[in-house]
C-alpha cells in the first residue's frame, strides 16, 4: 500500500495552471525519481504538496496514512512525517543550524536526549560539523545547502521525503553521502521521490520506479532502465 498517493491534483501558480490532474503513488521503502523538462512542474509538483503558500489546488487529493493532506497547513503536513528537499534552500538569518534542527525534531516528537544523540552522529555522517554554530544555509555554498537539507532529512526520519535535484551543484564525494543517507532512510521504510535531471544520482540509490512530468501530468512511468534512456535520447523517448 502507498505511503502516499496523490490523485488528479491540479494546481496553479500566479494564475496560470501548472499541473492538470497528476496521478503518483509512493511506496514505503522505495525510492523513486520524478524527471521531466524545465517548466514542467516538478518543483510545483513538490511545494504544492509541502503546503507551500502561492501554490492553488483547484483538485485532486494527497493521502498519507489515509488522510488527505491537502486541507492541512504546512507544519501540520511536516508532523505528520511529510518531509521536503528544497531545489533552492532558502537563506535564515539569525537562527543557527542547530536550533533550527533542535526545533524541528522536538516538533518530530524527538526528545532533548535523542536529538543530543543523534545530531553529533548526524552532521558526522554528512561531513557538516564546521557548519554546527553557522546561521541556516546563510552563505552556504549551492553543494554545501544541499547537504544541510539532507542533515535534515537524515534527523527528521520523515515517512516520505520529496526531494528537489538534491544532486545539482554537488560534487562527486558529497552526491555519495548524499545518496547514502536518501538509502539509510529507504531502507528505514520512508517512501523517496528524488526530482533529478541525471542519472547520475540514480546509479548510487536502490531505484524502483521513474515518472515522468510532461504537461503538467505524468506521461510515463517505469523502471530504472526508464531514467538512463532519458538520459542518453532526452525527453523525445516518452514523446513518440
Ligand atoms: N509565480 C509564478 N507565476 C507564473 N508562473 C509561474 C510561477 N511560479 C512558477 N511558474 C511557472 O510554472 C511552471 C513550472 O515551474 P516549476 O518550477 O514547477 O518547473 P520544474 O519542472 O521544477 O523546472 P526545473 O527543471 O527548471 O526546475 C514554469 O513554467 C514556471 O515559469
Ligand atoms: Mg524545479
Amino acid at each position: 500500500m502507498p505511503v502516499l498517493s496523490v490523485e488528479d491534483l491540479h494546481v496553479s501558480v500566479g494564475g496560470k495552471p501548472v499541473l492538470r490532474g497528476v496521478d503518483l503513488a509512493l511506496e514505503p521503502g522505495r525510492v523513486h525519481a520524478l524527471m521531466g523538462p524545465n517548466g514542467s512542474g516538478k518543483s510545483t509538483l513538490a511545494l504544492s504538496l509541502a503546503g507551500s503558500p502561492g501554490y492553488a489546488v483547484t483538485r485532486g487529493r494527497a493521502i498519507l496514512d489515509g488522510q488527505d493532506l491537502l486541507p492541512l497547513p504546512p507544519n501540520e503536513r511536516a508532523r505528520k512525517g511529510l518531509f521536503l528537499g528544497f531545489q533552492y534552500p532558502p537563506e535564515i538569518e539569525g537562527v543557527s543550524l542547530r536550533e533550527f534542527l533542535r526545533l524541528a525534531c522536538a516538533e518530530r516528537g524527538q526528545g532533548f536526549c535523542e536529538f543530543h544523540k543523534s545530531y553529533p552522529q548526524a552532521i558526522g555522517q554528512l561531513r557538516m560539523e564546521a557548519f554546527d554554530g553557522r546561521e541556516l544555509n546563510v552563505g552556504f555554498s549551492g553543494g554545501e545547502k544541499k547537504r544541510a537539507e539532507l542533515l535534515q532529512l537524515y534527523l527528521l526520519r520523515p515517512k516520505v521525503a520529496l526531494l528537489d535535484e538534491p544532486d545539482s551543484g554537488v560534487d562527486v564525494d558529497a552526491l555519495k553521502l548524499i545518496a547514502g543517507a536518501i538509502r539509510d532512510l529507504a531502507e528505514g521504510g520512508a517512501g523517496v521521490l528524488i526530482i533529478t535531471h541525471y542519472p547520475r544520482i540514480l546509479d548510487h540509490v536502490p531505484l524502483s520506479d521513474v515518472f515522468v512530468l510532461d504537461g503538467g501530468r505524468i506521461v510515463e512511468h517505469g523502471g530504472p532502465e526508464l531514467a538512463n534512456r532519458i538520459g542518453e535520447q532526452g525527453f523525445e523517448v516518452v514523446r513518440g
